[in-house]
């Protein structure tokens, strides 16, 4: 059996990225772990948050036996790469702000960056809008919020209007912003409600596809069809397995039931 490409987030938000890798990477099996019980991490601080992942990266991956770590989160991937591959004897892929696609598919030169507040006051993303994006204007917005209605949309429940409507408004003030970066893995999942509060037509931009390419070129070659167990056996971890919703979730995307992430003492709480 071949060893899975392990999936990491805070939550379902790197469920965003598992399309792109089963097209790109079709038969290669997949494992999922998300540090629920510590959601959301746009808000916690930058020292706790480095402990934290690499914790629970070190367990998931010696859980699943991975052969490879997408950090399939934009808040975890800006703070810890560094950390994670020190202390991982495996390849780890990271997922950070499309900023270098954004700059070309604007036609104004104005676009937004809509992530977690960590995320947009950090110095790597500023080292990227600096080499990227240099001549463009770019409306950073925290929309923590957002975080939580993604989870929400997913585990079955409706979003709320006014949260998302709230959320987003800060960026239709530029008024030739045309071209929006979903800087957070979670945002792509609620890609129709944002959509629907855009007040004209915005070129959204999700780094799924980019991730999947990178991890195809690191993990090559691409295991075959017959490799493959049965669909929906790709198996899955959570700091929390009980959330409300989260199995039936991962089950759509062919996850098996989340198993519980044995944590090292003393457990890293908030
Ligand atoms: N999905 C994560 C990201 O891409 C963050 C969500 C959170 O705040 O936990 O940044």
């Amino acid at each position: 059996m071949t060893a899975p490409i392990l999936i990491f987030d805070s939550g379902v938000g790197g469920l965003s990225v598992v399309g792109a890798l089963r097209t790109r990477l079709p038969g290669a099996p997949l494992a999922y772990v998300c540090d629920n019980a510590a959601l959301p991490y746009g808000t916690k601080p930058d020292a706790w948050l480095v402990a934290r992942i690499v914790a629970v990266c070190r367990a998931a991956v010696e859980a699943s036996g991975a052969r490879a770590l997408v950090v399939a989160c934009n808040t975890a991937s800006t703070l810890a790469l560094q950390a994670l591959r020190e202390c991982l004897s495996i390849p780890v892929i990271g997922t950070v702000p499309a900023i270098k696609p954004a700059a070309h598919a604007s036609r104004s030169g104005v676009f937004g960056l809509l992530a977690t507040s960590a995320t947009v006051s950090r110095p790597y993303t500023q080292r990227l809008i600096g080499e990227f994006a240099p001549d463009c204007t770019v409306v950073r917005l925290a929309a923590d919020p957002l975080v939580a209605q993604a989870e929400r949309v997913l585990t079955g429940m409706p979003w709320d209007d006014a949260i998302i409507a709230a959320s987003l408004a800060p960026l239709w003030e530029a008024s030739r912003l045309d071209t929006v970066v979903l800087g957070c893995t979670h945002f792509p999942l609620l890609r129709e409600a944002l959509e629907r509060h855009a007040p004209r037509e915005i070129v959204w931009i999700d780094s799924g596809d980019a991730i999947a390419r990178r991890v195809a070129q690191v993990v090559s070659p691409i295991v075959s069809e017959a490799t493959r167990d049965a669909p929906g056996s790709d198996a899955s971890w959570a700091s929390a397995p009980q959330q409300s919703g989260l199995a039936r979730t991962l089950a759509s995307y062919g996850f098996s039931a989340p198993r519980s992430l044995a944590l090292p003492d003393p457990v890293l709480t908030f």
